[in-house]
């Protein structure tokens, strides 16, 4: 057969290039079974799979009836629901309790909808199909307003709409393009946003996909090199719904520790022990708060994996200790590659137990990276996982806490800057090529280092960053955004990116601050600063070569704003570490695109410069040199400014004054948020949380506070507390409600103060209907302070 016998079934599409594409043909048979409906097409099987009332597989397969293994991505077997079919004369529909999915017969399409008649997804003329050369593809129809978002680790802007998008993990170092794709990491998942509305897609598939929505058609498609075409779709309807179904598919992340969320300090590299102790110093002396140091590349003995090297750190257990009494961390790197050295234990081990990546003929893959000739674990293997994971014992018994994973998309060094794709990967007993499970490789480095630390960290919450991950990596790890450049271009690119990557399931992430490559300026430093004191995951890092980055290099004037909005970072924990239990719960990231909050406003939909903490702050980072103003978006309400207390009307664009000490703050009229002190690392107590209760017009404002010891797995079993906190006031009179909803935990703190903004004088406070006797008052003309025993 020849390429052009593939006919391209009825439809308006015709792409001249194309010619070898060959669609699912009419429908030949078909038959419900349980909550699974078999498809037998002319030229496919088709299996569509109800997961759960609200998500559904559809799995194609040109050659068989679809195999329904899922990939590492999934976490979930389907729940038993019930589906009902209806026959018509030409084509079925197929009904869960939420959904309603039409199969036409000739030819079949799919039409996937909700009950109420939203569609979700609507196949376009030409369907589901595959090529000769073994790519599959899916075309939908696309409406003119649709806009698209999530996509993982992508440059550009928020909405990926007119964009074409491939996801390969790569090892791009400092690209200067701002568009450059794909990155190093891949998450086939969007969320499609329409009229007011969101479902969401994640096309499974491990391999190269391509995701088309800039074609002028009205249509977009997905397609994937190889494989079988997998996608799962979900209802929503809103976005927080959609994320809540993904994540509920593919894992939300665990709680971090709350020293995951501190300020953290790298290079590449703190070179030695005799270093470290000083940077660390210079942060005690200089009173800079401080979680964690980064070893990078540097400390290891020739670059090989789980050593030290002796000379430049003599007594690396002893470093560990003494940091911890000051309340720091020390996060060393371990890259994939083993080197190849017959007398280096590892490797050894590697070789005889057979964990390393062989070509089908049962030669290793060898490949150069930072040790010269490496090994690279193959992480599809569960005992290859288990014995990395397990090695790492060798960091936990010096105390170490965090592992930064880099390099493991797995980067090469070689033309195409990763392994072979021709390498045979073990796949749990179902041996695939290294060009069908690419993506997957840095996950599962993820899953294994994740899972050994957790062992051998005695039910203490181990941290983890990478660098390349899939659809599932926030299960294990925390993502960076990789080699950025100390440039303008970058600072503005990490907010929809950090913003993208949270509507991927992914909450944890952030942007190098300061920037990797390329020198920065103290004007760039400061407000990527700003910006990093609201970004989740919150590291300075530089490469080698560049000139130094930490809080002090850039002179006095310079040092003092960093300080302050590390100082910030860690007054606003109490918010944070709340929020990271919500989206450890719910999936919904605590940095959100103001879309999320605010579907209903168009201003929102293409806001990328701007973004929001939980649902009551709006965080808007100054990201052009020179500028002492910027333009604020507010949405509806009524929003205060953080540092001066002036109201802001709503649904309104502000300019508003940055000079460059100043971040612009807003909060949400109607909102309690919760401070803690200033201190010098997580480690240290809170002895006593601030309330700040912002008034609405009504005179109401509510809030929460989360706590647990930060550290264990014990919230777990229930050891936490959580209180709904809420503020009435009635003339004179303030009312305090404090709900303890749970109190399976003794906080460090002890005090409350409650801040009232926007109001001059109190009468009487009463806390639970109690009227507060000492009623220790501060006030100035815009705010009352209380002190509120507890
Ligand atoms: C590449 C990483 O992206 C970077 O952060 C790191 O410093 C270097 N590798 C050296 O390990």
């Amino acid at each position: 057969m020849d390429d052009t016998s593939y006919a391209i079934h009825p439809g308006n599409e015709q792409n001249m290039m194309d010619t070898s594409f060959k669609d699912v043909g009419r429908v030949i048979d078909q038959h419900l079974d349980g909550q699974q409906f078999f498809i037998t097409c002319e030229n496919v099987y088709i299996t569509l799979t109800f997961v759960r009332d609200d998500i559904l597989r559809v799995t194609m397969d040109p050659e068989k009836w679809p195999e329904m293994k899922t990939t590492s991505a999934i976490i979930r077997q389907p729940e038993n629901i019930d589906i009902h079919e209806t026959k018509e004369t030409d084509h079925s529909i197929i009904e869960s309790e939420l959904l309603h999915v039409e199969v036409t017969y000739n030819p079949c399409r799919l039409n996937i909808q909700d009950k109420t008649g939203r569609v979700l997804s609507k196949e376009s003329a030409r369907g589901m199909g595959y090529k000769k050369n073994g790519e599959v593809i899916a075309y939908k129809m696309r409406a003119e307003n649709d806009r698209f978002y999530g996509f993982g680790e992508k440059t550009g802007y928020l909405d990926k709409r007119g964009e074409k998008l491939t996801m390969w993990n790569t090892d791009v170092y400092a690209p200067h393009n701002p568009e450059t794709d794909p990155l190093y990491q891949s998450i086939p998942f969007f969320i499609t946003f329409r009229q007011g509305h969101a479902c969401g897609t994640f096309f499974d598939n491990s391999g190269k996909t391509t995701f088309d929505i800039k074609s002028e058609e009205e249509t977009y498609h997905f397609h994937a090199e190889s494989g079988v075409l997998d996608y799962y779709m979900f209802a929503g309807p809103t976005m927080k719904d959609v994320l809540q179904q993904y994540t509920w598919l593919t894992g939300t992340m665990p709680l971090p520790p709350k020293w995951a969320l501190g300020y953290h300090q790298s290079r590449y590299s703190y070179e030695s022990e005799e270093e470290v102790r000083q940077l660390v110093n210079n942060f005690i002396d200089k009173d800079i708060p401080l979680d964690a140091v980064y070893l990078d590349i540097h400390y290891m003995n020739e670059y090989r994996v789980f050593s030290f090297d002796e000379d430049r750190f003599p007594n690396p257990k002893q470093l560990v200790k003494d940091l911890k009494t000051e309340g720091i961390r020390i996060v060393t790197i371990v890259d994939p590659g083993v080197k190849v050295d017959p007398e280096y234990e590892i490797y050894q081990e590697g070789v005889r137990e057979g964990h390393f990546c062989k070509y089908l003929e049962g030669n290793h893959y060898v490949g150069d990276v930072w040790p010269g000739p490496s090994a690279f674990p193959d992480f599809t293997n569960e005992k290859a996982r288990w014995w990395w994971g397990n090695k790492h014992q060798f960091y936990s018994d010096l105390g170490i806490e965090g592992i930064w994973n880099d390099m493991n998309e797995p980067a090469v060094f070689n033309e195409s800057k990763t392994m072979d794709i021709n390498v045979m990967h073990d796949n749990d007993g179902d041996p695939k090529t290294h060009r069908e499970l690419h993506n997957l490789y840095g996950m599962l480095m993820g899953q294994s280092t994740y899972e050994g630390m957790k062992k051998h960290l005695n039910g203490r919450r181990p941290f983890l960053l990478t660098r390349a991950g899939y659809a599932g990596v926030q299960r294990y790890a925390a993502v960076w955004t990789g080699d950025n450049r100390s440039f303008w271009e970058h600072l503005q690119l990490a907010i929809p990116m950090c913003l993208n990557l949270g509507l991927s399931g992914v909450p944890l992430s952030g942007a190098d601050v300061g920037g990797f490559a390329y020198d920065a300026n103290g004007e760039l430093f400061a407000r990527w600063m700003q910006f990093g004191a609201f970004a989740p995951y919150f590291r300075n890092h530089s490469a080698i070569g560049t000139d130094r980055q930490e809080p002090w290099a850039f002179g006095k004037e310079i040092e003092e704003i960093a300080k302050t909005y590390i100082d910030l970072r860690y007054q606003w924990l109490p918010e944070w570490y709340r929020l990271f239990k919500e989206a450890s719960e719910t999936g919904v990231p605590a940095m959100r695109p103001l879309i999320l909050e605010y579907p209903d406003d168009e201003n929102t939909y293409q806001l990328y410069d701007q973004f929001m903490l939980g649902d009551h702050t709006i965080i808007a980072p100054v990201m052009q040199p020179e500028s002492q103003h910027r333009v604020v978006y507010l949405p509806e309400g009524r929003w205060v400014h953080y540092w001066n207390g002036e109201t802001y009307e709503g649904r309104k664009h502000h300019l508003v004054s940055a000079p460059l000490d100043t971040l612009p703050l807003f909060i949400r009229e109607g909102a309690i948020i919760v401070h803690g002190p200033k201190k010098r690392s997580t480690a240290y107590k809170d002895e006593e949380l601030t309330l700040y209760a912002y008034l609405s017009e009504s005179g109401k404002a509510s809030g929460e506070i989360y706590d647990d010891d930060g550290e264990t797995s014990d919230h777990k079993k229930g050891e936490y507390l959580q209180y709904q906190v809420s503020v009435r006031r009635d003339g004179q009179d303030i009312y305090l409600d404090v709900d303890k909803q749970v109190t399976n935990f003794s906080p460090q703190w002890t005090r409350i103060q409650l801040v009232i903004h926007g109001i001059g004088h109190v009468e009487n406070v009463l806390v639970n209907g109690e009227k507060l006797k000492d009623k220790n008052m501060n006030v100035s003309s815009t705010q009352v302070a209380l002190q509120i025993p507890l």
